[in-house]
């Protein structure tokens, strides 16, 4: 077994999953300002370490997603985010892409940018303590996309993201997320998805990545949230599987899931059945941000100090969704 292909398996074997904490200092700010909590890099510190100490960390988060500024942050006794993480047997991953902007000759669609002096950034990044990284493409549908050359472009820096990662020894996260946003159907979804992904792989294999140091973060099979036509966890998780085995090479070890715009228990629960459905020889975890952390905001910012109380809220979070992984969860769980 490769280094890299243990680091990926530490992170989502046994119904573990990810934590995916790597919200940029804007996007949390909007999460923040939306519970009326000033986005100080105090409280974005201070409720992420609530989250990272939270004693569910060690049974079900295999690994967390931090931002650059976390990931630099110091704690009241000196240590670092990643040691904190480290500590309580997770593993500290950091996103490393600078986001998505518009795409050049295709203005309604966007390319991640972020390549320009990576290789240093990641040899500062594996200073500090993290083992994986995650790098986020992203697609929208419409009857003209994605296109050719979005699918491309996106590719193509995925790839060489990839390698240069792994030739730093981490694992790369390969994200490439089709928005739920638009009024197209679960079978659209799966056309486009699967071609993404595909397409994905293809130059991956192209820049000569160890895809058994891989996880791939892909999008669940939806219907678009404005097309009125939502269908079946069933269905989902049906849809979701058969992209996935059209898709992904077996040599991939697994499949870690965004949630990207479910609602908490809809996410688990999509997740539970894709697990029940699961023939495939790929582990099916979740690599959830919002799905794993909005009640606890929420909680938290009703009182500061209610550090027990936050806790509580995302532990029960974290243990619904690995066994979800496990395809061990059940409604009734909830309450
Ligand atoms: O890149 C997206 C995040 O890592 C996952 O966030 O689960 O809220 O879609 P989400």
């Amino acid at each position: 077994m490769s280094e890299l292909n243990s680091i990926a398996l530490k992170i989502i074997s046994n119904g573990k999953g990810i934590l995916a904490a790597d919200e940029s200092t804007a996007t949390m700010s909007k999460r923040l300002e939306a519970v009326n909590v000033p986005s100080t890099p105090e409280n974005r510190l201070s409720f992420r370490q609530t989250l990272f100490s939270s004693s569910s960390m060690s049974d079900c988060i295999g690994g967390v997603i931090l931002y650059d500024e976390t990931i630099k942050q110091r704690l009241l006794n000196k240590k670092n985010v990643p040691e904190l993480i480290t500590s309580v047997n997770s593993v500290p991953g950091i996103k490393v892409d600078t986001g998505a902007k518009i795409l050049a000759n295709s203005p309604n669609e966007k390319i991640t940018e972020g390549l320009d002096g990576l290789r240093d950034r990641l040899k500062e990044y594996y200073k500090l303590g993290a083992r994986f990284t995650k790098w986020r493409g992203v697609y929208n549908i419409t009857k003209e996309h994605p296109s050719k050359l979005a699918i491309h472009s996106n590719a193509h820096a995925l790839a060489r993201y990839s390698a240069l990662v792994q030739e730093c020894n981490m694992v790369p996260i390969v994200e490439p997320e089709v928005l739920m946003d638009g009024n197209h159907s679960a079978q659209d979804c799966l056309i486009k998805t699967t071609e993404v992904i595909k397409r994905c792989f293809e130059e991956l294999i192209l820049h000569k990545i160890d895809l058994t140091g891989v996880i791939l973060k892909p999008n669940m099979i939806l219907a678009g949230t404005d097309s009125g036509k939502k269908i079946p966890g069933k269905e989902v998780a049906k849809l979701t599987i058969e992209c996935l085995k059209n898709s992904v090479p077996s040599e991939v070890p697994g499949i870690a899931f965004l949630s990207g715009g479910q609602a908490e228990v809809e996410a688990t629960e999509n997740l539970n059945l894709i697990n029940k459905e699961n023939k495939t020889n790929f582990i099916m975890t979740y690599s959830y941000g919002r799905a794993l952390q909005q009640s606890a905001l929420k909680y938290w910012s009703k009182n500061l100090n209610d550090i027990e109380g936050t806790q509580k809220v995302f532990n029960h979070r974290a243990k619904m969704n690995t066994l979800a992984a496990k395809s061990e969860w059940s409604k009734e769980l909830e309450n």
